[in-house]
């Protein structure tokens, strides 16, 4: 490919804004928080809300830096995503095939799942945009988005390694297509559906391994058809018919299973701890962690289970417990995808191994987490060993000296995971740059020291 250069001012965050930070070991963790809304159901409600004809309004929004960019760039496009505040939004959709070329470049800033999805519905509509993003977005594969989108006749420029930034222009009309999904991602599941919607026919993804599906429930939520089966060899044909006309409807986000797993942990390592998150998504497909945390002995538990717009949400409670080492299972990877670095710093605090594999997908998150996550660990005094596709700690049963520095390298989680080997460890651990965190948990800090947590600038 080629196409425009690398722009220069793109980072969300200069070096110079770096916010180093230290957690110190803390006693017990108290309390009942709310953890902000769901990423992934965020930033498909305001792609969504922008595809519908007519006002969406969405309830429990995460505001964040990734979600805020998303509803940017709904707005550059023409579908004004309006704040009325503490979580509400309104979105005022155009249609599918109604978005109105953009004036500038669409700016992601740290977000591969805004990027991707928009990708997919830029794909669907006669327009050009400019995608660009901060330096980790930057260096991660954008092949596994455009390749799908060629075959359905979307047109890219950009690097020859195939990373941002890049120029889309969409086709008129997109051709449906059957694609079977080369990695397990949700964010190319997604974007070929959305690029469906345009298509005349039927548009099929065939995923080997299941992923979130997100999109496929909230398209339903939206009045369009999805029809889910599994084929031979356990393969799920997922299919959108294209041409539909979504509906506006109201999307209630709940809390973040991926957020609420970082005071869960920290109640789970930190001795006397009995924490309480409210309204947390548990949709099977996204709910890994918490099944292989009681496997390793935790005392965790589901409370008040139901339903909420079409997804399964509970009250989950983590008390201190003693955790052992398991085999964690790699087909349940995808489940948990997100949540391997502070899994691993459980780890660090349980007996024994625990071994994870099949994570070669860590690669290409917003850092090499398989390295960075083990680098934190080294740094924290744990015993951990890198392999190519995931990592073996092992632990000591409880204990972990800290004391380290550990570089984030621009990934909140890899930031927030430190944070919480921090708070259990015998020593305080520092991290080099908390700026990330507002990617997608803005009030970590607040909240985490509202259960009793040390977490103060490193250098105040
Ligand atoms: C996401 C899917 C996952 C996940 C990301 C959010 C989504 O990425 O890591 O944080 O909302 O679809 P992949 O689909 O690339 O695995």
């Amino acid at each position: 490919m080629t196409g425009p250069s690398s722009p220069s001012s793109t980072a969300s965050h200069p070096a110079s804004a770096a916010q180093p930070w230290r957690a110190s070991p803390c006693a017990a963790l108290t309390g009942v928080v709310r953890v902000p809304g769901d990423k992934s159901m965020s930033h498909r409600a305001l792609l969504l809300g922008a595809l519908a004809v007519g006002r969406t309004t969405v309830s429990g929004l995460l505001e964040s830096e990734d979600v805020i960019a998303t509803a940017g760039a709904v707005t550059a496009m023409g579908a004004r995503a309006v704040d009325r505040g503490e979580g509400n939004w309104e979105i005022d959709g155009v249609g599918i095939g109604g978005l109105a070329e953009p004036q500038q470049a669409l700016d992601f800033g740290n977000s591969g799942t805004g990027c991707r999805l928009m990708m997919g519905v830029v794909a669907g509509h006669p327009i050009t945009a400019t995608f660009i993003g901060d330096a980790s977005l930057s260096r991660r594969p954008m092949k596994r988005i455009t390749d799908p989108l060629s075959q359905m006749g979307a047109r890219f420029a950009g690097p020859e390694g195939g990373t941002l930034p890049i120029t889309l222009t969409g086709a008129t009309p997109p051709l449906p297509l059957t694609y079977t999904l080369p990695v397990a991602s949700a964010q190319v599941k997604s974007a070929v559906l959305l690029a469906g919607l345009s298509a005349p026919g039927q548009t099929t993804v065939l995923e080997p391994v299941r992923t979130r599906d997100h999109t496929e429930n909230m398209l339903r939520a939206f009045g369009c058809e999805v029809a889910v089966d599994e084929g031979p060899h356990g393969i799920h044909a997922v299919r959108v018919t294209g041409e539909c006309e979504l509906t506006p409807t109201h999307v209630d986000v709940p809390a973040d299973p991926s957020s609420a797993a970082f005071p869960l942990v920290a109640a789970l390592l930190v001795e006397g701890s009995d924490v309480l998150a409210r309204d947390v998504m548990v949709n099977p497909l996204r709910a890994g962690l918490f099944a292989v945390l009681k496997e390793m002995g935790a005392d965790i538990s589901f409370e008040n289970e139901r339903e909420t717009g079409g997804e399964r949400v509970a009250d989950i409670r983590a008390r201190f417990s003693s955790l052992k080492g398991i085999e964690v299972p790699p087909e349940g990877a995808a489940s948990m995808i997100d949540e391997y670095p502070v899994l691993a710093v459980a780890a660090a605090f349980a007996e024994g191994r625990t071994v994870m594999r099949g994570l070669e997908e860590l690669r290409v998150k917003e850092s090499d987490r398989i390295s960075a996550t083990v680098a934190m660990l080294e740094a924290c005094g744990a015993e951990v060993e890198e392999l190519e596709d995931g990592m073996i700690v092992t632990g000591r049963g409880g204990r972990i000296s800290g004391g380290g520095h550990v570089l984030t390298g621009m990934d909140h989680r890899i930031a927030m995971s430190a944070v919480v080997a921090g708070l259990a460890a015998d020593n305080a651990v520092t991290i080099d740059d908390a700026a990330m965190i507002a990617t997608s948990f803005p009030a970590f800090r607040d909240l985490m020291t509202g259960l009793g947590a040390q977490i103060a600038p490193a250098n105040g």
